[in-house]
């Protein structure tokens, strides 16, 4: 069976759908939603972002060059969905219209998600243009996860309940788990 361009980029299912917070030039900060993301290396430990030029978060990149990574459960499907709809462009007070309430982050300038249950502080390593999206490098230089969800050196996303984007409104939340027994 063949498929379009969009479909098939649908094949490959995502890890969890993080919101992205950032800072303009005048310190505002913006948040969005992304469910193009990826590890990248262990040490230093790294993180992609794969951001579209046109998103206002993609300019607040390139000039401050950090961001934060906020990885949100399935309780604030309504706010990621909101923040990953409207642009800082037109509603720079959209935050304010979610229950999602900011904190100052340790190492860099973007405030971090109180929210989430894992967060990243990262700052950019490189960015790399690919089709008609940029691959945001960035190198975590502090991250912290809820304990709740930490057990045996595992993030328990399963209990956690993130939310993992298939597409459209639709998304996966925890689901079963394998182990292979080899
Ligand atoms: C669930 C979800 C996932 C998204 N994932 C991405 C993504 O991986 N990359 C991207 O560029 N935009 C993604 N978006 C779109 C942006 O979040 C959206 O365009 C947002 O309004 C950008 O806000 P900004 O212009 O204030 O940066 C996603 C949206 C949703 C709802």
């Amino acid at each position: 069976m063949e498929l379009d361009s969009k479909e098939i980029i649908r094949l490959i299912q995502t890890h969890p759908t993080s919101v992205i917070t950032t800072v303009n030039d005048e310190g505002v900060c913006n948040a969005a939603s992304f469910s193009w993301l990826s590890p990248v290396s262990f040490d230093p430990p790294m993180v992609a972002i794969m951001v579209s030029p046109e998103r206002y978060t993609y300019g607040n990149i390139t000039s401050n060059e950090e961001f934060t990574l906020n990885v949100l459960t399935k309780h604030f499907i309504d706010d990621v969905m909101y923040v990953g709809k409207e642009s800082f462009r037109d509603s720079p007070n959209k935050l304010e219209d979610t229950d999602l309430r900011l904190e100052e982050s340790n190492k860099v300038e973007p405030p971090r998600i109180q929210e989430a249950v894992v967060w990243m502080e990262c700052v950019v390593d490189g960015i790399h243009e690919a089709g008609d999206h940029f691959i945001v490098v960035g190198e975590v230089v502090a991250a912290e996860v809820d304990e709740e969800f930490w057990k045996d050196g595992r993030f328990l996303a399963e209990e956690a309940e993130t939310l993992h984007h298939i597409g459209g409104k639709k998304f996966l939340v925890g689901g079963n788990m394998v182990e292979w027994e080899g």
